[in-house]
């Protein structure tokens, strides 16, 4: 009796014991965090652009989700300890200001929020300093920022700078004004570099291509198969879920290492496995990974309608189209040409910037089956 009692409560136990949930979604990473892997070339690209002695200014692009804010926060990790990084989110205060002086002041306030972070501490730019003449006074305020590096160098990274293109288009501020400073700031301060973050190319964004002279373009996109990898076993220390190897075959067949998707699927295979008895709730199966497709499409949505909502001119239809084909499937250009008379390239082309399709054999296919999922019909089209 006693045994049965204790075997009674071991049990008990361990169906409370849940595999604990460390996936991240929806925000990017923050510094140091221990769930951010890899990135480790794209790294070693910006290292190597920042001692090119032209000193470009650096377009760090990347589709939306893809890890660009995640990276700017562990630059720290990624670059040597020379290399200051100095965070500025566009998409913050700096860009709701009302003025010039808000814009300046808001900026000041990130880089100084950065550099303390490092170690540096930097003079303060209080806002009532900037009402008269802001933009003079913001220089000599980069003159004692200059000062306080010494040897170091300023990594002035600029995430979402499509926001500041929309209030300067908005008339909120003066173009000349902003990016003529930005300008100066690149050609005559040599302590700084300049990168800035976004999902447009100068290409899309051609008001900035003349004041960026020589670009040039950082890619971030998938994560490689061994880093997906580690996000998916073996995401923190100690993690409790094993996968046998079909089941993270799979995961990286259907995310491609699109780490937000990595992450969006690994967290609802984790909340899957501890609805499960305890006795099955360590492993993962390739069947749990289809379970938790349909969960992770919904538990998503926000980022797969966003993706719908930004195709113009006929490209939701295209993606809606090929992905009635099927997981794999690849769609002839003929085919495309026959059911799309009008516009074709220009879709095709705008759907290849975006990294949603990828030409192959003379056709098209999707790049990352989880999004063909989100744009497929519940039952598929027969085959072509
Ligand atoms: N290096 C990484 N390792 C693990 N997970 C990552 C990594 N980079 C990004 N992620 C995951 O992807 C998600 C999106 O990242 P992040 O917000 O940095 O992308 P973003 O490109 O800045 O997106 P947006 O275009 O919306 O600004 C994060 O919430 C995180 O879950
Ligand atoms: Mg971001």
């Amino acid at each position: 009796i006693v045994g049965a009692h204790v075997r009674e409560l071991a049990e008990e136990a361990e169906a409370r014991q849940e595999i604990a949930n460390p996936y991240i979604i929806g925000v990017p990473l923050t510094e140091r965090q221990e769930i951010f892997v890899g990135r480790t070339d794209v790294g070693a690209r910006i290292e190597g652009l920042l001692l090119d002695r032209r000193r470009p200014p650096l377009l760090l692009y990347g589709q939306r989700r893809m890890g660009k804010t995640s990276l700017l926060n562990n630059l720290g990790r990624l670059l040597p300890s020379t290399i200051v990084p100095l965070f500025v989110d566009l998409q913050g205060p700096a860009t709701q200001a009302s003025d010039h002086a808000g814009f300046l002041y808001n900026v000041a306030r990130f880089i100084a929020d950065s550099a303390r972070r490092h170690g540096l501490a930097l003079p303060r730019l209080p806002r009532e300093a900037l009402a008269s003449d802001p933009f003079t006074r913001f220089d000599e305020w980069l003159d004692e920022v200059e000062g306080a590096l010494g040897q170091s160098t300023a990594l002035l990274a600029l995430d979402e700078f499509e926001t500041l293109d929309s209030a300067i288009a908005k008339g909120r501020f003066d173009e000349e004004a902003i990016l003529g400073t930005l300008r100066h700031l690149i050609q005559h301060r040599p302590r700084f570099k300049v990168l800035l973050s976004g999902s447009h190319t100068l290409d899309e964004l051609q008001r900035w291509a003349s004041y960026l002279i020589n670009a040039q373009v950082v890619h971030i996109s998938y994560l490689k198969e061994d880093e997906a990898r580690r996000l998916i076993e073996r995401p923190v220390r100690d993690f409790a879920l094993r996968y046998e190897p079909r089941a993270t075959r799979r995961v990286l067949d259907l995310t491609r290492g699109h780490p937000a998707l990595v992450q969006l699927l690994c967290a609802e295979i984790v909340a899957l496995k501890n609805e499960q008895p305890p006795a099955v709730r360590r492993l993962a199966r390739l069947s749990d990974v289809e379970a938790a497709v349909p969960e992770a499409l919904s538990r998503g949505s926000l980022f797969f309608a966003d993706i719908e909502r930004n195709q113009v001119d006929g490209a939701g239809l295209l993606l809606r189209f090929i992905a009635a084909q099927g997981e794999g499937a690849v769609v002839s250009q003929e085919t495309l040409a026959r059911q799309f008379p009008d516009e074709l390239e220009r879709a095709l082309a705008l759907l290849r910037r975006r990294e949603l399709i990828e030409p192959v054999d003379r056709g098209y296919r999707f790049q990352v089956e989880l999004i063909r999922r989100w744009f497929a019909p519940a039952s598929p089209a027969p085959r072509l």
